[in-house]
């Protein structure tokens, strides 16, 4: 025994390692290999496989390099980092596009200056729950999976390393308000996001969105609206279940079950990204007279008149039946 392997024993004896002999078939010895990484990865890229024995009752625990875990990190680090990226700045750069060609969309009549409800303060406050949580959320689990790449290089590492301890517990705790919302608007809405006939002429015209002039009748929710509802509660229903699954390990199962989740996790985020920031645009600059729906709660009558216009009949059917029971007493 050389000087230098009665060393590593004793190093081994001391600190009370587990790996204490290479299985005989193994093309390297992860014993006297363990401190020189570069070895036991270059021993797996050739498709060579590193196995050692081990005390601690734990088999798992012998599997000094999975190499299913690598191609789990090659997919976090090439697939699921461009398509996260595609899907978010595809989706800002249609935008932009639609934008410049369209324009916002006005109400083409003008302002009405007489306003009627849209939405009572329960559900803005489901709604701007679920937004606020969402948009963190987002952010958090975008800087999991692109951060190293696109943040870390401009803000350093000590920045970065701060910024994603902060984002992982804002994640982790945020995930619950977002699905106590998520059952929120699921209650209040669904009612009106039931697809019917109207939706189909609703699409053959563009939901009026691409000409001027053309307003499609709707009642409270439009096609493109149920779209936006769906994507987002079947989404939503998606990330929590999953990522459920991704805070309790225990209850995934094995560790390439927790990384299936993980990765399903990823892809429904950067998908539902995409289609939010659409509905953010849409809600806010993109259509004149939109966000007060979510703002105040109330909404211009022509804008209403144009872009629910069967919605608004309904309502003013209901009210004039409210004033002429309040008008009639009860004999
Ligand atoms: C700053 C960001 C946001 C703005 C300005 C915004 C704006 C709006 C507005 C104005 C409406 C009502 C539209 C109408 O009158 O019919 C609405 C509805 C809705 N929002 Fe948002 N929203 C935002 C973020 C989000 C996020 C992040 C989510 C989900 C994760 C979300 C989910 C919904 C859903 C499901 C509806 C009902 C369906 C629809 O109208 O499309 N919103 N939002």
């Amino acid at each position: 025994m050389t000087y230098l392997s009665r060393l590593l024993v004793a190093c081994c004896l001391v600190l009370g390692l587990s790996v204490v002999a290479p299985i005989a078939d193994a093309q390297i010895n992860p014993t006297q290999q363990s401190v020189s990484e570069d070895a036991l990865f270059e021993a797996l890229g050739t498709g060579g496989t590193v196995a050692g024995r081990t005390t601690i009752p734990d088999p798992a625990a012998g599997a000094l390099i999975k190499p299913e875990n690598r191609s789990w990190a090659v997919l976090q680090g090439s697939t699921l980092y461009t398509l996260s990226i595609v899907a978010v700045v595809g989706m800002i750069v249609l935008l932009t596009l639609f934008y410049v060609i369209r324009g916002k969309i006005r109400i083409d009549s003008g302002f009405a200056g007489r306003t009627i409800q849209r939405f009572n303060w329960v559900e803005r406050f489901a709604h701007w729950t679920l937004a606020s949580t969402f948009i963190i959320l987002a952010l958090t689990g975008l800087n999991l999976i692109i951060g190293r790449g696109v943040i870390m290089p401009i803000i350093g590492e000590n920045a970065f390393g701060t910024l994603s301890a902060w984002g992982k517990i804002a994640h982790n705790y945020l995930a619950w308000p977002f699905m106590a919302a998520l059952v929120m608007i699921f209650l209040l809405w669904v009612i009106h996001n039931v697809p019917n006939k109207l939706d189909l002429e609703w699409i053959k015209q563009g939901g009026g969105l691409l000409k001027k002039g053309v307003h499609p009748p709707a009642r409270k929710f439009n096609a493109g609206q149920k779209v936006i509802f769906w994507a987002v509660v079947l989404g939503g229903a998606g990330l929590s279940y999953t990522g459920v699954m991704l805070l309790f390990p225990a209850w995934a199962g094995t560790p390439a079950d927790w990384q299936f989740y993980q990765t399903i996790h990823a892809l429904i985020a950067a998908a539902l990204s995409a289609i939010v920031i659409a509905h953010i645009y849409i809600g806010s600059v993109g259509m004149e007279g939109a966000f007060d729906a979510m703002g105040s709660g109330e909404v211009d009558e022509n804008w209403a008149k144009e872009h629910h216009a069967l919605w608004v009949e309904e309502v003013k059917t209901s009210q004039a039946r409210n004033s002429a029971q309040v008008q009639t007493p009860a004999e």
